[in-house]
């Protein structure tokens, strides 16, 4: 038979089957060439050019030999507050080439990525099997005569061990047993009372959920039960589950940590789930930059696939994505898993309606999904009693970027800012005072010293302009260049956006033109007037919040370069 369907002929017929063929044609020949193009389109019933268009769309996939060596480098916010620039700087010294590009032999490339969850021990990079962590400038040579010591994909989970004095202060509900349990043995894990309650009637379920007041913590922190309680009440006999394990935000780690720690958890919440939304499917949309918490969940489902009791009621497939931002939104996400390109649906009908294959849907981030067994177990009045106000229970907060210690801080919400990163960051990596300190992701705001005081709830975040996203903080010293920070978040939104609405493709690209400008020659009246111009455009005529919310981390950066502009006190390039 033909070796290129030999390969590709597993994923046929199953769900997002014509990425995941692309990704094992990838990972068999290193790359998909024509007969590839020609074979998944004849085996998927797709045009070539729809093929052309899924390839071209991921990151992952391409269309010429690779290089021998391909080294990813992290340029995203948690490893910049730590000196990733410089890096980046001696390696293109050393290599001779510029990130993003191949040395005139074709054998090395270094590619810039954005993020791989190992943000509290940046600046990182990964090639191979090895992923690297705490490099700076003066590793640039050992990483390109490889020679640098790094951790296997197999390995890495020991940086994740933490002082028990970090312990002591926090509040674990959702990370309890991390650190402390083998993530892989399901025996200890039903004995120590998992998946005891699987049996529950749905409306049991339901109300616990509503009486938690849980809300969504992917990013947009919108009430889980109106979720449930629609896609329950929904007649079809088809329901899906989804669970969003894309964690595309830069300073976020926390769905990465749960998966490799405590795969279990996760199982349950979303046995717990579908049970009460009546969903007999589920897949996990897992990010390809996570490695080790593929091969983790894997075995975590093979393992529980092997007991029907617990898994007979719902089946749990793994779906790796294929490198593309944008498919953490959640319609981008189905587009992907139905695989095709990462395009954004118009919403209405909500996913709850009209979801994975037009079926009602119930997609959820990981770690609310993984809130769900405690919130099952204890009682939703009881997780309703941690936070303040609406924002109810506890965030497992990402702490990185220019702090001496970066981790999970798993807190009720209510917490000051400032309280946190003084109670567990133990001040700057550098010694020099906070300058900025970004909250809640690529699209989160730059907060400034006078936001420090600012209690980490919804409510009180939504009300000086910012979010708290997926709860991740990354903190920056006052060497900060604040305008390089602006023009990085437009960078980031053209690189990422999906191309489908015009105020995001175009406006992300002049956003940048605009900032290099303002680099080169200065604030003036009228770059001010057309930034705002431009950011009211995205932020009202955006079709997703990719474009909508660019504009905050922008906006925000560009505060204090205004302020001086308008006082005739003008820094160049801070
Ligand atoms: C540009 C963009 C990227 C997103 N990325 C993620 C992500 O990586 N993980 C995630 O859970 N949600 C992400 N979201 C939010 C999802 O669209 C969706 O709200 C979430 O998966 C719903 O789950 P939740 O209710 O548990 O938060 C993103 C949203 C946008 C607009
Ligand atoms: S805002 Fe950007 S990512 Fe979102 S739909 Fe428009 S082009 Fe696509
Ligand atoms: S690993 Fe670099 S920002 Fe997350």
């Amino acid at each position: 038979m033909d070796a290129t369907l030999t390969i590709i002929e597993p994923f046929v017929g199953q769900m997002g089957g014509s990425i995941s063929a692309l990704r094992a044609i990838m990972a068999e020949c290193g790359w998909v060439d024509d007969h590839a193009i020609d074979t998944v389109a004849e085996q998927f019933n797709l045009s070539r050019a729809e093929v052309k268009g899924i390839v071209s769309f991921y990151s992952d996939f391409r269309v010429e030999p690779p290089p021998a060596r391909l080294i990813q480098v992290c340029q995203a916010e948690a490893c910049q507050a730590r000196g990733a620039q410089r890096l980046i700087t001696a390696l293109e010294l050393e290599a001779g080439i510029t990130l993003d590009a191949r040395d005139p032999t074709g054998t090395l490339e270094l590619k810039s990525v954005h993020c791989l969850g190992l943000c509290a021990h940046g600046p990182a990079a990964w090639e191979g099997d090895t992923l690297y962590v705490g490099l700076s400038d003066t590793d640039a040579g050992a990483l390109i005569g490889s020679t640098c010591e790094g951790y296997s994909i197999q390995d890495v989970g020991k940086l994740d061990v933490e002082p028990p004095e970090w312990l002591t202060d926090q509040e674990r509900l959702i990370f309890r047993r991390m650190g402390n349990a083998d993530p892989l043995d399901l025996e200890a894990y039903c004995e120590a009372g998992g998946f005891q309650y699987a049996d529950l009637p749905s409306e049991t379920i339901l109300r616990e959920i509503r009486e938690s007041g849980l809300r969504g913590r992917g990013g947009a922190g919108f009430p889980a039960s109106i979720k449930w309680d629609t896609v329950a009440a929904e007649p079809s006999q088809t329901k899906y589950l989804v669970c969003n394990a894309d964690e595309g935000d830069s300073g976020t780690f926390a769905d990465r940590l749960i998966m490799e720690q405590d795969p279990y958890l996760l199982l349950e919440g979303m046995a717990l789930a579908a049970r009460a939304v009546g969903a007999s499917e589920g897949y996990i949309y897992l990010r390809s930059e996570y490695p080790r918490a593929a091969l983790i969940l894997r075995e975590a489902i093979s393992r529980w696939r092997a007991c029907p009791e617990l898994s007979q009621a719902l089946s749990i497939e793994l779906f790796i994505g294929a490198g593309a931002y944008i498919c953490g939104e959640e319609t981008s996400l189905l587009e992907s898993l139905e695989g095709k390109r990462g395009l954004i649906r118009a919403k209405p009908p909500l996913p709850a309606k009209e979801g994975l294959m037009g079926q009602p849907t119930l997609v959820h981030n990981v770690l609310t999904l993984c809130s769900v067994p405690w919130i099952v177990r204890q009682g939703g009045a009881s997780y309703a009693s941690f936070g303040e106000g609406a924002s109810t229970g506890t965030m497992p907060f990402q702490l990185s970027g220019n702090v001496r210690h970066g981790g999970i801080i798993e807190i009720p919400f209510g917490l000051p800012l400032r309280a946190l990163i003084e109670r567990y960051g133990g001040g700057t990596l550098s010694g020099r005072p906070i300058g900025a300190i970004q909250v809640g992701g690529p699209l989160g705001a730059y907060l400034l010293p006078e936001a420090f005081d600012t209690p980490l709830t919804y409510e009180a975040m939504q009300a000086i302009g910012a979010g708290i996203g997926h709860g991740g903080i990354v903190v920056f010293d006052d060497q900060v260049d604040l305008v390089e920070r602006a023009r990085a978040a437009f960078e980031f939104c053209a690189i990422e956006s999906c191309g489908k609405c015009t105020p995001c493709r175009l406006g992300a690209t002049r956003g940048e033109e605009l900032l290099q400008a303002i680099q080169r020659d200065g604030v003036s009246e009228d770059r001010i007037r057309l930034l705002d111009d431009l950011c009211d455009v995205m932020e009202r005529a955006s079709l997703c919040q990719l474009g909508g919310m660019t504009p905050i981390p922008v906006r925000s950066a560009l505060r204090p370069a205004i302020a001086a502009f308008e006082s005739g006190n003008e820094v160049q390039g801070r």
